[in-house]
């Protein structure tokens, strides 16, 4: 099986998608049977979706926490925690996914780009931080409201809106002397475009995941298998 080798001078950068969470049981969007194909984004994962039918989103985002909170971190989560406990400030994940599997295994230099599961956040520009919420909300009624009394929505990043903390991501790209992308179809920017930055700053590039992602040509290999077995020993 192909390993990377990585030195004590490189700066690993790590980008993951839904596939990493696919072999702990939790969905990927664009798999024939994945969410899109059981919701449509403009019903769900839209700020107009939002402002026509807030139920129907929370409902969306419920039945995620709720699947969320059944799975179980799996060996890949694992693979990308140890590597970051040898590597400490040489290494930084960027997860797209808005599961807490990574946190779980134990990753710490991580950011959510595209929101958290376990957040909400208030529906009008008032500045508060989004909260903590694990509510599996039954109907509207539930939902609770921010101190401005705006009502508090998923904190996640609806199409359309800006991803987060993407200063940070860029900071940690033009040090990166890898970039290592798991499980993300290369459907989505800004991060299908993160592997040509990498290129650009002269980094390797590796694509771990069973099929070649849309960007494919961009990586200077691929791993192809599932995550929960092509990561665990790949580093070396
Ligand atoms: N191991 C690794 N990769 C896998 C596995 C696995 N076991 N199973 C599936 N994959 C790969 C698929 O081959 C596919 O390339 O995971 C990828 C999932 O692609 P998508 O479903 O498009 O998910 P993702 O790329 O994360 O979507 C990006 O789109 O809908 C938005 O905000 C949402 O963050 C999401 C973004
Ligand atoms: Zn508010």
């Amino acid at each position: 099986m192909s390993k990377i080798s990585i030195k004590p001078d490189d700066h690993v950068f790590v980008l993951t998608g839904a596939g990493i969470s696919a072999e702990s049981g939790l969905p990927t969007f664009r798999a024939s049977d994945g969410l899109w194909a059981g919701a449509s984004v403009e019903d769900v994962c839209t700020p107009e979706a939002w402002q026509r039918n807030p139920w129907r989103v929370w409902e969306f985002y419920a039945e995620r926490r709720a699947a969320g909170a059944l799975a179980q971190p799996n060996p890949a989560h694992v693979a990308l925690a140890e590597l970051e406990a040898k590597l400490g400030s040489h290494f930084f994940l960027c997860t797209q996914n808005v599961d807490d599997l990574h946190e779980r295994a134990g990753s710490r230099r991580l950011l959510h780009m595209h929101g958290e599961l376990s957040k909400a956040h208030c529906e009008r520009d008032c500045g508060r931080p989004p909260v903590e919420d694990r509510a599996i909300y039954q109907s509207l009624a539930e939902v609770g409201r921010c101190p401005c009394g705006g009502r508090l929505r998923p904190h996640i990043v609806f199409f359309g809106e800006i991803p987060l903390e993407m200063e940070r991501i860029e900071e940690e790209i033009a040090k990166a002397t890898l970039m290592v992308v798991v499980g993300t179809s290369g459907s989505v920017y800004p991060a299908a475009g993160f592997v040509h930055w990498a290129r650009q700053y002269g980094a390797r590039t590796v694509y771990v995941g069973p099929e070649p992602p849309l960007n494919a040509a961009a990586f200077t290999n691929v791993v192809e298998g599932n995550a929960g077995e092509a990561l665990p020993g790949l580093f070396v």
